[in-house]
């Protein structure tokens, strides 16, 4: 039992399949990731590489302008895109609302120049040349800017197969509206026909809810996304030798989460005093560090047996009809 738990619910499949008995948490028994990698395989896959990215060298950053630097990336030659770009809101890291000891926030955070809408779309338009046909991309956006994301992602003619929210258990204090305390988190694909999607877990929700980590009293740039956060991205949508390219590389969490599974990367930054935190944080992880097979992540029979007894008879029932 795959997918017809989903389309039963929404009532598009045949009434002879829905005539089973709907038996929850039994697919969780059955489940297994649509493509997996012993450690050994996905370190053989990161060691082939398979071609250069004209001037690049693969898991490099590079201190340039990310419009005019993916203008100079060969067509086809990514993976996977992990986009966390300036907010837009004239933010430079160091208000005293995010209650952070400033001293520590290096200084040189670049906001979006111009009007957010214009430098969102032609950023967003370089994407479709340089991603392969199997591409995906994952842009995050605060809800305030949404809007200029979806028309640039519209207009540079990529579609929108899910839109995820990153729910994190802090924001800022409010006295008269709510407090935000999410992330949107737009998942791209070039071809909504041959996009790569690896289906890691039975019931993969589009509500992820990762804690923002606090990093009291370490340099950093001025804004960090959670490695868990990134790292589900390159789990669901590359595979091990990939490479992913991250246009806006901050503290460097896309740089790290991709070598620690085995993936390549490429970066851009335009503030070149992030150039030690970066090297710093690249090489706190050797290639493949936190790699595991999907299927070692994935909760065994005997937990499930566990925690879901009715569903166990049932699959110990189906197991022997086999
Ligand atoms: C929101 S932060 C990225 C944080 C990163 N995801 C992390 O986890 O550390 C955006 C970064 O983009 C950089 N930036 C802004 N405009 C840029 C541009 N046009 N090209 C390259 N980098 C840019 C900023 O200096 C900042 O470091």
């Amino acid at each position: 039992m795959t997918d017809d738990t989903d389309s039963s619910r929404s009532g598009t499949k045949s009434k002879k399949r829905r005539s089973k008995p709907y038996i929850p948490h039994l697919a969780e028994f059955f489940f297994e990731p649509t493509e997996d990698w012993s450690y050994d395989k996905a370190k053989q896959l990161y060691s082939k590489i398979a071609y250069s990215l004209n001037d690049y060298e693969l898991d490099t950053v590079q201190y340039t302008e990310c419009i005019a630097g993916m203008k100079t990336l060969p067509k086809s030659s990514i993976d996977l895109i992990v986009a966390d770009p300036p907010f837009g809101i004239g933010f430079d890291g160091k208000s005293g609302v995010y209650n952070r000891d400033e001293t520590l926030v290096i200084p040189g955070y670049r906001e979006a120049q111009g009007s957010y809408a214009e430098f969102t779309k032609d950023w967003i338009a370089q994407l479709p040349r340089i991603m392969k046909k199997d591409a995906s991309a994952y842009i995050f956006s605060g809800w305030t800017n949404l809007d200029a994301i979806l028309n640039g992602a519209s207009e540079a003619g990529l579609t929108t197969l899910n839109h995820l929210i990153w729910h994190y258990p802090f924001g800022v204090y409010t006295k008269r509206k709510f407090v935000t305390s999410h992330y949107h988190v737009v998942l791209l694909v070039k071809n909504a026909k041959s996009y790569y999607f690896n289906k890691i877990e039975n019931y993969p929700e589009d509500v992820w809810i990762v804690k923002r980590k606090y990093r009291a009293g370490k340099e950093k740039n001025s804004t960090k996304l959670p490695l868990e956060v990134v790292s589900k991205c390159i789990d669901f949508s590359s595979r091990p030798g990939d490479v992913v390219l991250d246009p806006f590389m901050g503290n460097g969490t896309t740089a790290v989460a991709a070598k620690a599974a085995f993936r390549h990367f490429i970066g851009f930054e335009i503030n070149n005093q992030l150039k030690s935190l970066l090297k710093k944080e690249i090489n706190s992880v050797t290639p493949g560090q936190f790699f595991k097979s999907y299927k070692e992540r994935l909760p065994t029979i005997e937990e499930l047996a566990e925690k879901y007894p009715r569903a166990y008879r049932e699959y110990l029932k189906q197991k022997e009809l086999k």
